[in-house]
C-alpha cells in the first residue's frame, strides 16, 4: 500500500480490515462476507453516532462491532440495490431502529429514498449523497470530509461492471458518474465496495489522484477507449495478471 492507513491484515477471520481515523471521522472498513465485499461504519468519534453503509452480510456481527467500538448506528445507507450491498439492511434496521436510505428503496421495508446532493447529519459531521448511476441506476456514493465511499462505481484499479449481467446498467452513465467524481479534490480518499484490487500487495483504499494516474479505466483516454477496455477486460486482466 502506497500511503497511510492502518491495515490489520487479511488473514483468517479478521473482520475489521482497516480503522481509518481521519480527525473526528472514524471509518471502519469491514469484511463480513460476499465476494470480497467491504461494508462500512462511519462515525463521529466525538459522539459515537454512526451510519452503516452497505450491510450486505452479517448484520448482527456488524452491530456487535459497532457496540464494541462504542458506536450507535442511527442510519443505514445503501450504495445500490444489489443484494451483496443491502442484503442485511432490513435486519440491521430491525436490530437498531435505524432508518434505511437508498437510491431505490424498492422492497426494503420502511426505507426512504435518497436525493442527489442530499446532506445527512452524522453527529457534528455531514455526509453528502451523490447520485452516481452506471453500474446500477440507483447507485449513490457517499462523501464525508475528504473520504468518499464509492460502492461499485470505482474500485482500486477497476470500475463497476456494466452490461447485460447488471440490469439497468449503463457504461455511458458510469463514465459520466466517474467524470463527476474526478471534479472532487484529487486528494479525496476513496473506499470501494469490494476489495477487487488485483495488483501487487493489497490496496483496500486509494485516492482519486492515484486512480486517475493508475486505474486503466481512467487513463484510457476517453469514453470510446473506456468502452473498448470494458469489452476487452478479460484479456487485459489476464495479460496484466489482475485478479
Ligand atoms: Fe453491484
Amino acid at each position: 500500500m502506497g500511503y497511510g492507513g492502518k491495515p490489520n491484515g487479511r488473514k483468517g477471520d479478521v473482520m475489521i480490515i482497516n480503522d481509518h481515523g481521519r480527525g473526528h471521522l472514524r471509518i471502519l472498513q469491514l469484511h463480513l462476507g460476499g465476494d470480497r465485499n467491504f461494508q462500512y461504519l462511519l462515525a463521529d468519534a466525538r459522539t459515537g453516532e454512526a451510519v452503516a453503509v452497505d450491510p450486505g452480510f452479517a448484520p448482527s456481527r456488524m452491530l456487535a462491532i459497532a457496540r464494541e467500538q462504542g458506536l450507535t448506528i442511527g442510519q443505514i445507507l445503501i450504495t445500490h440495490g444489489h443484494s451483496d450491498h443491502q442484503g442485511g439492511a432490513v435486519e440491521l434496521a430491525a436490530l437498531t431502529g435505524a432508518v434505511i436510505l437508498a437510491g431505490d428503496p424498492g422492497d426494503l421495508a420502511g426505507a426512504e429514498p435518497l436525493a442527489d446532493d442530499q446532506l445527512l447529519r452524522l453527529g457534528g459531521l455531514v455526509v453528502r449523497a451523490l447520485a452516481t448511476p452506471g453500474h446500477a441506476p440507483d447507485h449513490f456514493c457517499f462523501m464525508c470530509q475528504d473520504c468518499l465511499l464509492t460502492g461499485d462505481l470505482l474500485f482500486c484499479g477497476k470500475v463497476g461492471g456494466t452490461g447485460p449481467y447488471f440490469p439497468g446498467s449503463s457504461a455511458g452513465q458510469e463514465w459520466e458518474s466517474l467524470q463527476r467524481l474526478l471534479l472532487l479534490p484529487p486528494e479525496t480518499r476513496i473506499y470501494p465496495g469490494h476489495d477487487y484490487y488485483g495488483g501487487q500487495g493489497t490496496m483496500p483504499f486509494s485516492t482519486l489522484a492515484f486512480e486517475q494516474e493508475h486505474n486503466p479505466f481512467l487513463t484510457s483516454g476517453g469514453f470510446e477507449a473506456f468502452c473498448a477496455l470494458k469489452e476487452n477486460w478479460a484479456e487485459y486482466k489476464e495479460e496484466h495478471g489482475i485478479r
